[in-house]
């Protein structure tokens, strides 16, 4: 059978028991190495969902999403748009995290296709309790994962899609291709499209009925 998350999903799924459920998934190799699940986070009422790759290895240890140095640009992004954190929820396409290690050191490893489709049920699941006005994917894993392998994130940045797991999608650069930047002025140039990506989101009316 093809991998899939599908069979490790609970009946009856809230999200205050997500993050358990998903401890026991086996729906591709994953689960092996990496610490445990790190599921979405974020009040049942958020009106934004912000979706990126895989946890990274603080968020591996401390099963949280976006707590390490992506995550603390992200929150960075978030303040300089006036989005508040608290009122979003913030997941990844994949719950455990891929890598490889050198020496002491876990280095982030992409998730294959198959593992991103395998693990895709859990979004699916956490996308459908939430019901939101709008999804930010943060990289091209995401928007490869919700809006299919063609999508190119140089081409449709920042466009406005319409999607059957939530009224709307946008899709911009990851917080980490950022920290990959060397030259400042590149990742100041880039940080400032990103935090125009999330304003852009906003002004799409997130937060106000059709
Ligand atoms: N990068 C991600 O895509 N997600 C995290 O949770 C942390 C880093
Ligand atoms: Fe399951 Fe996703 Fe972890 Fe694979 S990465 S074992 S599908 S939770």
């Amino acid at each position: 059978m093809q991998n899939s998350a599908t069979p490790f999903i609970p009946p009856h799924p809230t999200l205050a028991t997500l993050p358990q459920a998903a401890q026991s998934c086996r729906g591709c190799d994953l689960y092996l190495h990496a610490t445990q699940a790190v599921m979405g986070e974020g009040p049942a009422t958020a009106r934004l969902v912000l979706i990126g790759e895989q946890p990274g290895d603080q968020e591996d240890q401390q099963g949280r999403p976006f707590v390490g140095p992506a995550g603390r640009l992200l929150n960075q992004a978030l303040d300089e748009a006036g989005i508040d954190r608290n009122q979003v929820y913030v997941t990844n396409s994949v719950k455990h995290f891929k890598f490889e290690e050198r020496g002491k050191r876990r280095i982030h490893k992409k998730p294959s296709a198959a593992e991103v489709q395998a693990c895709q049920p859990w979004l699916q699941t956490e996308l459908s309790l939430l019901k939101p006005e709008l999804v930010v994917c943060l990289g091209a894993t995401a928007a490869q994962s919700l809006l299919g392998k063609q999508f190119r994130l140089t081409a449709d940045r920042g466009r406005i899609f319409p999607h059957a797991w939530a009224k709307r999608i946008l899709a911009t650069i990851h917080p980490s291709a950022l920290l990959r930047l060397r030259d400042s002025a590149d990742r100041k140039r880039e940080f400032t499209r990103l935090v125009h990506d999330l304003e852009t989101a906003l002004s799409g009316n997130v937060f106000a009925p059709e």
